[in-house]
């Protein structure tokens, strides 16, 4: 495999730049492919059968384009579908954010999630958690409205403020030292969500382990792209809208190139 291969990473649609954004200022010098499946956005209300078959349609487009590891950027798609990435990927390298996200918040003692249903329902987090130690007591909640809030741009609105209190009283009842931010959304709101937990709160944002573990991987396996210029983003997505440029450059903090279309039915 050579090492200047693009890393694909892909989501249910635009929250993985979150991922993409810590990856390029950890790894300045690596092409990168982002899927986002915008038009079958969200995941985290759906199935586990329908968020596994289009896993598995995105890992086909991924490993058709040649990219020499892939980071699973959403948090709903690890937890009811990393397997099968896994076994389509082959000896492509797979890197998630449960996995990263599990190991920096192992280190609390009493450790929140907050996510889509869809991820609380597969206990994916917990399990990971206690794995690593079997000490912690771990609690979720499920915040289904915060990616529909997010994505209609309530950032600093009264009604994100009155969700976020009812979604985080429990996690304040149960005295939490640790909030892992489970959603691929959720960092955009940390500011409100660190307001109503408490500032002494140690909340994890995945995608820093995430890329951390990355840059490890692609080390260990000496597929750190050496050439030194100028890399290549490509964005993919299933849908051609506004959105994409206009919540992207608020995810990334910078300005995206026009999209590329694909179709994967
Ligand atoms: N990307 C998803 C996640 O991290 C959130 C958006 C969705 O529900 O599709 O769970």
């Amino acid at each position: 495999m050579s090492s200047n291969l693009p890393i694909g990473v892909f989501d249910s649609g635009i929250g993985g730049l979150t991922v993409v954004k810590s990856i390029m200022q950890k790894l300045p010098h690596e092409n990168i492919i982002y899927f986002g499946d915008i038009a079958r956005l969200p995941y985290g209300t759906k199935s586990v059968a329908t968020i596994r078959k289009f896993a598995e349609q995105t890992v086909r487009f991924l490993v058709q384009h040649n990219v020499k590891a892939i980071v699973i950027a959403c948090n709903t798609i690890t937890a009811v579908a990393k397997d099968e990435v896994i076994k389509l990927a082959g000896n492509i390298p797979v890197l998630d954010v449960i996995s990263s996200g599990s190991v920096a918040s192992s280190h609390g003692s009493n450790i929140g999630i907050i996510a889509t249903p869809a991820t609380v329902n597969s206990n994916a987090y917990p399990n990971s958690i206690l794995k690593l130690n079997t000490k912690v007591k771990v609690s979720q909640v499920a915040c289904t409205l915060f990616v529909p809030l997010i994505e209609e741009g309530y950032i600093n609105h009264p009604a994100l403020d009155l969700i976020a209190k009812e979604y985080l009283s429990p996690m304040n009842e149960n005295k939490i030292d640790t909030l892992v931010l489970g959603c691929t959304h959720y960092p955009i709101i940390k500011d409100t969500i660190a307001k109503i937990v408490g500032e002494d709160i140690n909340i994890i944002d995945p995608a820093d382990k995430t890329s951390d573990d990355l840059v490890t991987t692609l080390t260990k396996l000496s597929l750190i792209n050496t050439t030194l210029n100028k890399p290549v983003y490509e964005f993919y997505v299933t849908e051609i809208s506004p959105k994409f440029n206009s919540i992207g450059e608020m995810f990334l903090n910078t300005k995206l190139s026009t999209p590329q279309l694909v179709s994967l039915d």
